[in-house]
């Protein structure tokens, strides 16, 4: 009996394995990954196109009247809400199977345009998914506008005109999936109004978003973090109209208040019983790109601090008061014990954190989150006398404020660039956590979620370094893309490594497999690597020493045949670029 029993539970956890397993392919499979960098004036190649549009057609657009294609035919082939299919495909072998299937036609019907247009697409449909050609038709209509716009190209036309002083017609600053209005390329880009920020859509989706990250941490702790610590960048909230923003307000239990003018410059507090939850405490980064451009948006987010600090509730239920008060109890002044929106001195960027870890000058753990404070520890908002507080330098407060934190997170807005395609998503969100980890004694729970796909997920720093990696970096789709590019493609692959490198410096959130992955895959893969060492020897080489460094910093545990083999060809590279092989 006992042994059935252990039987049916083996062969339940296996089946439970291997659908998890399946949904990550999945989720590997679906991303939007670049096969290779945007060329000035170079229009977009159809393989990438089908990808775009197929992202594009995955969201309503209620602006131009149109709804998502997977939700039309989930619809009309009678299984449901397509965001609930998603909601649970990952626990569920029969839903993923509708998933899959509903997935499957909608990458048919988009070949199927891209190959004889609108109408035969939307028959397509029709016979596949009993979809009514007038329901599908305004759909393609709006592909085959972006799909034109895609094909076309005016940007060394527009740089001409630039450089003659021309007028450049303007266009908004989006993702192109977020918003296809920014098509056509090449026009002068005009950004947002901050007083429009977070917008409605912005607050609704990013209450999900809230939602996801506190119930991950519920599950993984069993509590809610007492404190957060977020990273806000300015061209996020652009893209995104605010849902960093919004994603700030939910944690702290506040909802904008838009003016007569329909601007956005109050806050209101949700009442608890609404909220359901404890408000939770939020220390803020942000950039000084977001600084500059969301000044009234800074203001709002420390009012809206100061308002759940004054809330009179149960301590247990607004850990923001909670930690106001000891503050207050431990000799600061309110001012101090309230700040919690930083940013860099007035005219200053970054964090150099990543200057710091790419030129290997560090020595000591702690090092790389002291410097993180040291140029972000600049509070901004108003004062308890109403008068503005542009960067005065708060470190003691944000040292103290940092003491807090049990989990770090910050929003990606876009599949094109994750956190391995540049150095600043480890600058920040790796700084900032390293900055908590010596202050609060802990490191905290990392997360990331993305805004971009229809089912928000959050996922910790550590799967989504595995996910990068096996999207990008170890993927031949990515790479070979980028080798197409020559010098630069190489560049660019070692910049990956660097930057997964960043992630060991500062929060140790590489696996070891990953390490591994790539030096098989780039350097002891002979002909891989005659490849790199032709096209570009800097970077080959660079490459190698990064990983010889992982090992010698400990960030991975490599087998001894793979470091001698490594440095032998470290050296070869040296000979090569001094010209003595
Ligand atoms: C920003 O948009 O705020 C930003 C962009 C790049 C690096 C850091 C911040
Ligand atoms: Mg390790």
């Amino acid at each position: 009996m006992s042994t059935q029993l252990q039987k049916t539970l083996t062969e339940a956890e296996r089946d439970r394995r291997v659908l998890e397993l399946y949904d990550q392919l999945i989720e590997i499979e679906q991303r939007l990954i670049p096969t290779g960098l945007h060329v000035f004036g170079r229009p977009s190649e159809v393989a990438e196109r089908a990808d775009m549009l197929r992202m594009i057609a995955s969201f309503d657009r209620p602006e131009s009247g149109v709804r998502a294609l997977p939700d039309l035919v989930s619809e009309n082939l009678g299984l449901g809400s397509y965001t609930a299919l998603i909601n649970a495909a990952s626990s569920e072998h029969e839903r993923l199977a509708k998933r899959e299937r509903i997935d499957g036609i909608v990458s048919a019907a988009i070949a199927e345009f891209l190959q004889s247009g609108s109408e035969a697409a939307a028959s397509l449909l029709e016979q596949t998914a009993n979809i009514d050609c007038q329901e599908s038709l305004p759909v393609f209509a709006l592909l085959e506008k972006i799909s034109t716009q895609l094909e076309t190209n005016n940007e060394v036309d527009a740089l001409l005109r630039a450089l003659r002083g021309e007028f450049i017609e303007p266009g908004p600053g989006a993702d192109i999936v977020q918003n296809p209005e920014v098509l056509p390329t090449g026009r002068n880009t005009h950004a947002v109004n901050p007083y429009n920020i977070p917008s409605t859509m912005a607050f609704v989706r990013a209450e999900a978003v809230a939602s996801n990250l506190l119930e991950r941490y519920l599950t993984e702790n069993g509590r809610y973090p007492k404190a957060m610590a977020l990273v806000l960048w300015g061209l996020d909230n652009i893209k995104t109209q605010g849902e960093g923003v919004a994603q700030a307000f939910w944690l702290l239990g506040v909802r904008p208040v838009r003016d007569a003018l329909n601007r956005v410059t109050e806050v209101e507090a949700i009442p608890l019983e609404e909220l359901k939850r404890p408000r939770i405490d939020v220390v803020m980064t942000i950039s000084g790109i977001f600084r500059d451009l969301f000044s009234p948006t800074v203001l709002l987010l420390d009012k809206a601090v100061r308002l759940v600090a004054q809330l009179e509730e149960p301590p247990e239920m607004n850990c923001l008061r909670r930690h106001v008060m000891e503050q207050l109890s431990s000799g600061f002044v309110f001012d101090d014990a309230v700040a919690r929106v930083f940013s860099n001195a007035p005219g200053n960027y970054g964090t150099n954190v990543n200057f710091m870890v790419m030129d290997s000058q560090w020595n000591r753990d702690e090092t790389l989150g002291d410097l993180f404070v040291t140029r972000k520890c600049f509070a901004y908002g108003r004062d308890s006398e109403g008068r503005a507080v542009e960067g005065r330098e708060a470190r003691a407060a944000m040292d103290q404020a940092l003491t807090r934190v049990e989990a770090t997170y910050q929003n990606i807005d876009t599949f094109e660039i994750g956190i391995t395609d540049v150095d600043h998503y480890f600058e920040y969100l790796g700084g900032i956590s390293k900055a908590v980890e010596t202050r609060a004694q802990a490191r905290p729970s990392i997360y990331l979620s993305d805004s971009l796909s229809r089912d928000v997920r959050v996922r910790s720093l550590e799967e989504t370094v595995r996910l990068e990696s096996r999207a990008k970096t170890l993927n031949p789709k990515w790479y070979e893309g980028m080798l197409k590019h020559g010098f630069r493609g190489v560049a660019e692959i070692e910049s990956h490594v660097s930057n997964t490198f960043g992630w060991s410096a500062t929060a140790d959130a590489v696996d070891d497999w990953i390490y591994t992955e790539v030096a098989k895959t780039f350097v002891l893969d002979e002909a891989m690597l005659d490849r790199l060492r032709t096209l570009n020897p800097h970077s080959a080489h660079s490459l190698v020493g990064r990983l010889l460094e992982a090992n010698g910093r400990g960030y991975w545990d490599a087998d001894i045949s793979i470091l001698d083999k490594l440095r032998e060809i470290r050296s070869s590279l040296e000979d090569q670029l001094e010209g003595v092989a």
